[in-house]
């Protein structure tokens, strides 16, 4: 593939979705599934960055996720304390640079948070991009996360009203990241489920059918084509054309 001749988004947002489903039509456990969608994670995110994309967020586990069976609940809790630190040491090398959005606390594991702050540690001098995990994560969290901020950083003295605008907003989310450009659910679901919502609002969706096992890198090459050809206006029209 000639990337030159392809627009890159530089913020990529990726949901995971249809490990359960792909599992099933295998026979297979939705664990096993959860672990095929890992072991692609892997690969597609290095070759997300190679094409240019600056930053990238994945939907690893959302506040709602903890809802599911309390067996598949702890195999992921499992399969990120295991795989995290593997996912780090893999993009480290790529010199990419590895944080985490969600909420910080229960029922998120001691374990699994020490885990989170060693993987940004580690690849905290990267410069290559930037691989934002959202893992405990929800919009809707993250929102009412930033106001709390907000109000408080007013409180003490930090800022003032005046201050508050589009872009510092962005400064209040979980982590300090560019808007989404290009925003993929995978499975062929066509829903948002409390991802990136303010980041997303002049993003390009796109919603393949693929399950996300499957959705390997000549997949995402196939997202970069149809990422270049659409028209992005941000709400303006082009009178050239
Ligand atoms: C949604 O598929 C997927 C998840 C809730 C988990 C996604 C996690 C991974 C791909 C592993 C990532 C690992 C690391 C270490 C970042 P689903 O279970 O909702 O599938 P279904 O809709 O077909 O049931």
């Amino acid at each position: 593939m000639d990337y030159s001749k392809l627009k890159i988004p530089n913020h990529v947002a990726i949901i995971l979705d249809g490990n359960g489903r792909w599992a099933k039509e295998r026979g297979m456990s939705r664990s096993a599934g959860h672990k095929a969608g890992f072991d692609n994670l892997v690969e597609l995110s290095k070759h997300v960055f190679k094409t240019g994309v600056k930053t990238l967020s994945v939907y690893a586990f959302s506040t709602e996720n903890f809802k599911r069976s309390k067996e598949e609940v702890s195999f992921l809790m499992n399969l990120f304390k295991s795989k995290f630190k593997e996912y780090a040491v893999e993009l480290k090398k790529e010199n990419i640079k590895v944080v985490f959005s969600g909420g910080r606390y229960r029922p998120v594991s001691d374990t699994l948070l020490k885990i989170i702050d060693e993987c940004e540690e580690m690849t905290k001098d990267c410069t290559g991009g930037i691989l934002n995990i959202c893992f405990n994560y929800g919009s809707h969290l993250e929102i009412v996360e930033a106001f709390k901020r907000i109000h408080k950083d007013i409180n003490d003295g930090k800022i003032s009203e005046d201050d508050i605008n589009e872009d510092m907003i962005y400064h209040y989310m979980f982590q300090d990241l560019d808007p989404v450009d290009f925003m993929i659910r995978t499975s062929g679901e066509l829903r948002l489920s409390n991802f990136m919502l303010y980041q997303v609002s002049y993003a390009e969706f796109y919603f393949p059918k693929t399950y996300f096992p499957d959705f390997n890198n000549d997949e995402f090459d196939k997202a970069l084509v149809e990422y270049t050809k659409r028209d992005r206006r941000f709400g303006a029209i082009d009178y050239s054309k």
